[in-house]
């Protein structure tokens, strides 16, 4: 009852600061503007003449005299000696061949598919070809190109490569528009943007009005967003006849598409590329002279032994690189175990042990090879930065006079960007660290070597990916090809795959459409709030639907944690929850973290749900590590034993200290940074929305509370919740859905005998034999009985019975009565409030 009162209080007090500041806080229409609202600011992606037109004919004639001066502009330019080399290099990509039938075919049809080898200027030339020929039409009439790419980065290099080959700056006719930033002007007519960024715009401009043409680029990549935004445009489309689609990609199953757009035709622009000679892990190990040493113990981590080993003599090392290598050899017969199994069995972690192996090959090139960059293939931006510290520390690799050493990922800075495009100066080695980015959507010119580990991970937050973070798994046989082109661009060149061949055989030939593999709550959010009716109905006019149970399950899920109501409409929760790009139970802890005013501790939590967990246990020091991280148990929560953790990494760090201290409490340093980096994208987030006022002072008033912090744990990971029941000498676990349910033996409630509060919520619980349970914190009844659901409108008899069925399971009638019975008042006093 002190908790309920006290909450009772930060309510009150919240909902008489927020009507103070902009109206009460559930009025939250999606058409209103307001300066933090990122959905509602976006002004129109074109725009059109600033004199207001009298008549049709002034704005025609403004238009046509624009035209007419951009003419002007690029003769001048194509007719400098810049320009003039610049169109040559143009003329010579092979997509600048099928120039004409490609503009005829776009003229002909409504939709278009283009397809050609990655580098042959689709990108580059294609959206160049409508805007020149629109200009050189001079209709009167004004092109307005909207080209859509996967990534932010590829949006901002590649309309910044577009103003140079027409000699202009960004933001003249090309530009170009990602979250937080964008480059544009009054005469922009063809603009980049991210795939997120159209489906914002939909939003609030759902016929795209005044856009001439929709260019889909890299479909084959079939991400959610991009499978989403076709089953919107498909639907546009009869309703803007004269727009065009384009949709363009290297290598796809053009037929899936053309049918889906009524055998719209296909156009193959014919590529080149120049022989690659693919060397496998046991190729590359009889070149580096390692004789296997028998191996017999498997840990899943390899991290701990990368730790000693860099403190060993090389000598040493190379056996522990054999030895990692021995035991993905040895599973000969790899194809026929499950997935999991072949990840533990391989035991071959491309972010600890391989790093050696990358170094040993990459000092090999720069000493003993020929001229050419080299492209390496990483799975995320936190092996990119772990691996470029390690290089920098290398006698060859780290000087600055003999390798420029690049990285290349998602959420680079631009500056950073043009440097990889460069050609270095002589006697000096470009070697660029990228994510699989630079598979398809990016080309580096002189590359002749590329280093491929085999795995690929979503970028663990994009903030314009609607998508939960991914694990590194293992890559498809296209995407491996793909890899292996890019060392074949220039000249003959050379692909070492860090992986054995049977691991080859054994990947899937295309990657999996994400929309078919991923869960589908964020997405359903994204169907509501552009209002596009039933989600079940829109969703069965994908490319490739998703299975009918996976979509029911995720509408259940939005149901039960609030977001939905019982008609499937968004409450004003899931309004919110569509505007922050990341997880559901994410989304909740971090804006209920954010009212109460209890912030930094909750972004800890949060990132540290997305990021590999940064606990270690080594097989082998399994004992040694448990205790380490009971160090950090507090208040019978594994989530609050993160936060300690955390903030005192953030301390060591202030000394440089940071890699001993994770060395000492067996912590990964690399999910620490990575935590470090998700807090400052979520806060951002946060105040992006209007949650945390810009200069964030008050977030943090109640910071140190853990019973506040407690509930909004709860907040986020409920229906995560099971029931504790105490024996004689110690407690056991019981979920509704499970019965008997463990917990993981790391987890700080796994050394308890007893726990105060009746409730445990986690955040994932994983069947092997028995039912496990990871990463759990206690609760008390109050906890649940407030935060075990949503706080909103319209949301509270499905919470109810929800919410109700748990507390009848395990307590008394009586007892499960009067709890609803409070629950249903307090409701009712939040919404009358
Ligand atoms: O889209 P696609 O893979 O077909 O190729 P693109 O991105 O249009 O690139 C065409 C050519 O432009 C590449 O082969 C590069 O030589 C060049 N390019 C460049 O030099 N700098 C860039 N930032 C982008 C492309
Ligand atoms: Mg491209």
């Amino acid at each position: 009852f002190t908790l309920l009162r006290r909450v009772g209080a930060y309510l009150g007090e919240y909902l008489s600061q927020k009507s103070k500041v902009k109206g009460s806080f559930p009025d939250l229409s999606l058409e209103r503007t307001s300066s933090n609202s990122s959905i509602s600011t976006d002004e129109g992606f074109f725009e059109q003449p600033e004199p207001l037109p009298s008549s049709k004919a002034v704005v025609e004639k403004i238009l046509w005299q624009r035209s007419l001066q951009m003419l002007d502009q690029q003769q001048t330019w194509q007719e400098s000696p810049e320009g003039r080399r610049m169109l040559e290099f143009r003329r010579s990509l092979p997509a600048y061949k099928e120039k004409e039938a490609i503009l005829s075919v776009i003229s002909k049809n409504q939709v278009v598919i283009i397809s050609g080898e990655t580098g042959c200027g689709k990108t580059t030339q294609i959206p160049q070809f409508i805007l020149e020929s629109e200009t050189e039409s001079l209709h009167g009439a004004v092109c307005n190109i909207i080209c859509t790419q996967p990534r932010r980065i590829s949006a901002m290099s590649v309309s910044e490569r577009i103003a140079l080959e027409r000699g202009e700056k960004l933001g003249e006719s090309v530009g170009y528009k990602v979250r937080f930033e964008g480059m544009k002007g009054k005469d922009t007519r063809l603009l980049f943007c991210t795939t997120g960024i159209l489906l914002r715009r939909l939003l609030v401009d759902r016929n795209l009005k005044g856009v001439t043409h929709v260019i889909v680029d890299e479909i084959h990549e079939r991400g959610m967003n991009e499978d989403f935004l076709l089953i919107v445009l498909k639907d546009l489309l009869p309703r803007r006849p004269e727009l065009r689609l384009i949709l363009m990609s290297a290598t796809l199953d053009a037929q899936l598409f053309s049918s889906y757009f009524d055998a719209a035709p296909i156009i193959k622009i014919p590529g080149f590329t120049y022989p690659v000679k693919s060397y496998f892990l046991e190729d590359i190990l009889q070149m580096t002279g390692y004789r296997l040493t028998p191996y017999n113990q498997i840990d899943d981590y390899g991290q701990e032994r990368m730790w000693k080993m860099s403190k060993q003599a090389p000598r040493k090392r190379k056996s522990q690189i054999a030895s990692a290598v021995e035991d993905a050899l040895r599973a000969a017969d790899f194809k026929n175990y499950s997935p999991q199994t072949q990840e533990s069995l391989l035991c071959w972690n491309p972010d600890c042990i391989g790093f050696n192996l990358i170094e040993y090959i990459l000092s090999n090139i720069c000493e003993n090879e020929r001229r050419g960059a080299v492209l390496v293939f990483m799975t995320g931006w936190d092996d990119i930065s772990s691996l470029n510290d390690k290089l920098l520390a290398h006698p060859i690799l780290g000087d600055p006079n003999r390798v420029l050493l690049l990285r290349c990922h998602g959420s680079m800075a631009s500056s950073e960007q043009r440097l990889i495009f460069e050609e270095p100066e002589d006697g000096i080695r470009k070697i660029v660290l990228a994510t699989n980015i630079a598979e398809t959507s990016i080309t580096i010119n002189d590359v002749v070597f590329v280093l491929d580990c085999g795995k690929a991970k979503e970028t663990s937050y994009d903030a314009l990916n609607n998508t939960p973070c991914l694990l590194p798994s293992w890559i498809s046989k296209v995407s491996a090809l793909q890899r292996r082109g890019r060392a074949g661009r220039v000249q003959p060149g050379e692909c070492y795959h860090l992986y054995p061949r049977c691991v080859y055989d054994a990947f899937a030939e295309y990657q999996l459409a994400e929309i078919l593999r991923t869960p589908l709550q964020s997405l359903c959010l994204q169907i509501k709030s552009l209002k596009l009716g039933s989600i079940s109905e829109f969703l069965s006019r994908a490319l490739q639907s998703p299975e009918l149970l996976a979509v029911q399950n995720a509408i259940e899920y939005l149901k039960i944690i609030g977001a939905l109501d019982e008609n499937e409409d968004l409450t004003i929760l899931g309004r919110y929850l569509t505007m922050l790009p990341v997880e559901p139970k994410l989304g909740k802890m971090l804006i209920l973290g954010a009212i109460f005013n209890c912030l930094d501790p909750i972004l800890t939590i949060a990132a540290g749900l997305n990021v590999r967990d940064p606990f270690l246990t080594p097989l082998d020091k399994k004992d040694l590590a448990e205790a380490a991280k009971s160090q950090f148990a507090q208040d019978y929560s594994d989530h609050l034993a993160l936060v300690r953790a955390y903030e005192g990494w953030k301390d060591a760090e202030v000394d440089q200290a940071g890699y001993e201290y994770c060395w000492k409490n067996f912590l990964s340093a690399q999910s620490m940074k990575a935590i470090d980096a998700l807090r400052w994208e979520f806060l951002s987030l946060l105040k992006d929305i209007g949650l945390v006022d810009s200069n964030g002072t008050t977030c943090n008033a109640w910071s140190h509370d853990v019973h506040l912090i407690r509930a909004v744990i709860c907040y986020g990971l409920y229906p995560g919740i099971c029931s504790v029941v105490h024996n004689e000498k110690s407690f056991s676990l019981k979920t509704m859905e499970d019965g008997q349910v463990l917990l993981y033996s790391n987890s700080v409630n796994a050394r308890e005998t007893e726990i105060p509060y009746p409730w445990l919520v986690f955040n994932e619980k994983i069947k092997v034999n028995s039912v496990f349970l990871r990463d759990s914190t206690a609760v008390p009844d109050s906890v649940l009985l407030l935060f075990g659901g949503g706080i909103s409108k319209g949301d509270a008899d499905g919470h109810l019975k929800m919410l109700g069925g748990y507390l009848e399971f395990f307590m008394k009638p009586v007892v499960a009565d009067m709890y609803l019975t409070i629950k249903r008042e307090l409701d009712n006093l939040i919404q009358t409030k």
